[in-house]
């Protein structure tokens, strides 16, 4: 069935303009067939009102929770949840129980999202279980399906099996995302400095982190591996990447939306909605973290979306896990809090969402051109809404963001030229897809 997508103004993303511009696309072969002002008639047509189309966006930390810990999410949930935030990619994090440390569990996620509405990227484990003591077999996870590596949930303590790691996976060419923690610096902490002295709890220190990223980037400067450091929250660290990547070493970098808008100043209690790892810091780093990402020394934003239930996050800091969910509340919050202020343009938040998080891993998109998969969203840039948990699709509302006014929320989400989210009570999208013939085409 070939679908037009008429009314939308589509975002070019070399010079950053917004032009008014149907859309063709073909759901059998997943592709944009046209884009134009002047294009014949598909199967079905939708009507957009001004809303802006964007590639799909692209999110290469996400928890989905399965195998394992379906409570708190599974694979179809944090999917339809992304769909929901405009993504049409996401890489899903190994730290499920068991852990993604074979090619079975690898297959095993690849077969359950296969019905998805999104596309999930397995990223499997670096060591067996996450013990950090023995490392899987890279080869097979690679065959498997695997985009990336990574022990996410915990650092891989030992300097010896990290540079193992980093020789073996740059001979296959994997990318390997480290969760920088030094568990002997980290020790029980669960705040950062600030926020712990005032709340009376352990304290998390940064140093935990750069310490570890900087052992890293010597390793990935010796073996030629490709680092990628996960959800950047330090000054010390922003700086040693720029040191990095000023030599040469192959460095990713990603920050999350709560270390670039939220420091330990916003914490103002003992609520487990505030904790996720690495921890909300100083402000210092938070704006350290923001200067980064604008000067491109961090190269994309990622969420971390790390959903848990409302019981586990209704304990005390001290005890709940780490993590708050993001996939639906990123790029409204990016839109809103960034671009509108000035702090960059529309297409480079486009760019740092979608193509680059693409070509970080290795994957096809972020581009909307004839010939490329239809993988899409759009954008409503009129409205604004107040973020509202209750209304997420995924199973996690853990969102320190709860209350914020934002605008940009996405409408509408084709993936691989299939509608795979269309806002409910929606006023911008012209009823469901209506058939040329009449009926209903969906
Ligand atoms: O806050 C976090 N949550 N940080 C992590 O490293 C793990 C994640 C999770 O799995 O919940
Ligand atoms: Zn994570």
């Amino acid at each position: 069935m070939k679908l037009r997508i008429d009314g939308g103004r589509l975002l070019d993303l070399t010079d950053g303009s917004l032009e008014p511009a149907s859309v063709l696309v073909d759901d059998a072969s997943g592709r944009v067939l046209a884009l134009g002002t002047d294009l014949p008639a598909g199967d079905a047509q939708l009507t957009l009102h001004g809303e802006v189309l964007l590639p799909g966006l692209v999110d290469v930390h996400v928890h989905l929770r399965e195998p394992g810990y379906t409570d708190k999410e599974t694979i179809h949930t944090g999917a339809q949840s992304a769909a929901a935030g405009g993504f049409t990619q996401i890489a899903c994090m190994p730290n499920t129980q068991p852990p993604l440390d074979s090619p079975a569990w690898v297959r095993w996620v690849l077969e359950r999202a296969a019905t998805a509405p999104v596309q999930v990227h397995p990223v499997a484990c670096i060591t067996r279980e996450q013990r950090g003591e023995a490392l899987t077999d890279f080869a097979a996870l690679q065959a498997a399906g695997a985009v990336a590596l990574s022990d996410d949930g915990r650092g891989v303590q030992d300097g010896g099996l990290m540079r193992q790691a980093l020789a073996w996976a740059a001979e296959l060419g994997l990318p390997v995302a480290i969760h920088a923690e030094d568990e002997s610096l980290a020790g029980p902490g669960v705040l950062h400095r600030g926020a712990a002295a005032r709340l009376g709890l352990p304290d998390l220190p940064g140093e935990a982190e750069a310490a570890m990223v900087a052992r890293d980037l010597l390793l990935a400067e010796q073996t030629g591996a490709h680092l990628h450091v996960c959800h950047v929250s330090m000054e010390s660290t922003v700086s040693l990447i720029r040191w990095a990547k000023q030599r040469g070493v192959h460095v990713t970098a990603e920050v999350a939306p709560h270390h670039l808008l939220l420091s330990e100043d916003a914490i103002d209690g003992d609520d487990a909605v505030w904790k996720v790892n690495p921890p909300l810091r100083s402000e210092r780093d938070r704006q350290a973290c923001l200067a980064g990402f604008l000067d491109g020394t961090l190269d994309l934003v990622a969420t971390d979306h790390a959903p848990h239930t409302a019981a586990e996050k209704a304990q005390s800091i001290r005890t709940a896990p780490f993590g708050m969910v993001g996939l639906e509340t990123v790029f409204p919050l990016l839109y809103t809090y960034l671009v509108l202020p000035g702090k960059l343009s529309l297409a480079e938040l486009v760019r740092r969402m979608s193509t680059r998080p693409a070509q970080a891993f290795g994957l096809t998109g972020g581009v909307i051109r004839p010939g490329a998969p239809a993988d899409l969203t759009a954008v409503d840039l009129a409205h604004e809404r107040v973020i509202d948990p209750e209304r997420f699709l995924s199973k996690g509302r853990n969102t320190p963001f709860r209350g914020w006014q934002a605008v940009g929320f996405p409408v509408l989400t084709l993936c691989r030229g299939r509608v795979v989210y269309q806002a409910q009570e929606q006023t911008c999208v012209a009823a469901a897809v209506q058939s040329t013939e009449g009926g209903t085409a969906r």
